[in-house]
């Protein structure tokens, strides 16, 4: 259904209805910085994965509406299992999650007993309750250094942020072999071509890239992070090495920069790298959603339980601003 329809129907812009509903039930809309221009500007709270997680957790209202994918979601409810959570699309899933199967992911847990568990958050509820603690690219690496150096350690789901790790921190880790379609979707030809068009830009870039990105990355960091970085470097000019939604908020923090997205190798009509899951989510997903208040997030109580504990760790440690 077009926005021009919905507008027809409710006698208000899409805009307008959003916010009455927001109000008539005491809602909350989170809002991923991979998500649509639109839905960031409507949304309450625009961040990261820890952030959302924060805000959800420690939201007063009761219906949160998540603009993000389903993990996302989840763990709100993880979270908050009292308030009512929200997903505008269900279908949205990520590569990361979908690519570690909990059955599977059991059977890896049993080849190698005696390992400390650390999973990024983008995965299932059932993978989060098989683990021991549950990171965030903002945090990960604290979570990392806080194992005894004794212990071994496996991390899942992401093997491109798990190598990132192992430079980082010097601990060896049996590594998951999954990955984001989106930050592997770079070119790291165009990638310099584009840095020698542009030799005084930095390149930024999110730990889910491939390590030949990486290595070439003046900066690395999560998504807030890199946002924190475009505005207190001294650089004019970044070439952004993540999903082009940040894009939109980036600009709106240095309007007087130039932010460049990381080209993609498939030829494609931004140029640049999206997830195809965080943008199922639209205006009109959203305020169906709100209205009908469904597709909702229900999770079976002894699996959040289970989940909870390694969330809670996560929520611990805190990135410093
Ligand atoms: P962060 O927002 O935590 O950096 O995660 C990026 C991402 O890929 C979310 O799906
Ligand atoms: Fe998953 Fe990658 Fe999309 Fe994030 S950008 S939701 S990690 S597929």
């Amino acid at each position: 259904m077009s926005v021009v329809t919905v507008e027809k129907e409710v006698g208000a812009s899409l805009v307008e209805e959003v916010d009455r509903l927001r109000e008539e039930k005491n809602a909350v809309i989170l809002a991923h910085y991979y998500q649509e221009p639109e839905i960031q500007d409507i949304a309450d709270h625009v961040g990261d994965s820890l952030e959302l997680a924060r805000w959800a957790a420690e939201t007063t209202a009761d219906v949160i509406v998540f603009a993000g994918v389903k993990f996302m979601a989840e763990t709100a409810k993880i979270l908050n299992p009292q308030k009512k959570v929200l997903l505008p699309d269900m279908e949205a899933g990520c590569s990361l999650s979908d690519g570690c199967p909990p059955s599977e992911f059991r059977k890896f847990l049993d080849e190698h007993p005696g390992h400390v568990v650390v999973t990024y958050v983008n995965c299932s509820v059932e993978v989060k309750a098989m683990s021991d603690y549950i990171c965030t690219s903002s945090n990960a690496e604290m979570v990392i250094d806080s194992i005894p150096k004794e212990r071994p350690i496996i991390f899942a789901p992401d093997q491109n942020l798990g190598k990132y790790l192992i430079r980082k921190t010097g601990r060896q880790m049996v590594l998951w072999e999954g990955s984001c379609m989106v930050h592997e979707a770079f070119s790291i030809d165009k990638l310099l071509k584009l840095h020698a068009e542009h030799p005084d830009a930095e390149i930024i870039a999110h730990p889910e890239s491939e390590q030949h990105v990486l290595k070439v990355a003046g900066f690395i960091g999560s998504t807030a992070g890199m946002i924190r970085h475009v505005n207190s470097s001294k650089a004019e000019k970044f070439i952004v090495a993540t999903e082009a939604g940040i894009l939109h908020r980036m600009q709106k923090d240095v309007p007087e920069k130039l932010l460049i997205p990381a080209p993609a190798a498939e030829e494609n009509t931004c140029s640049c790298s999206e997830c195809g899951f965080m943008k199922m989510n639209t205006m009109e997903k959203l305020y169906r959603c709100l209205k009908d208040e469904r597709p909702e997030v229900v999770l079976d109580e002894d699996l959040r339980k289970q989940a909870l504990v390694p969330m809670l760790r996560c929520l611990e440690f805190k990135p410093k601003p």
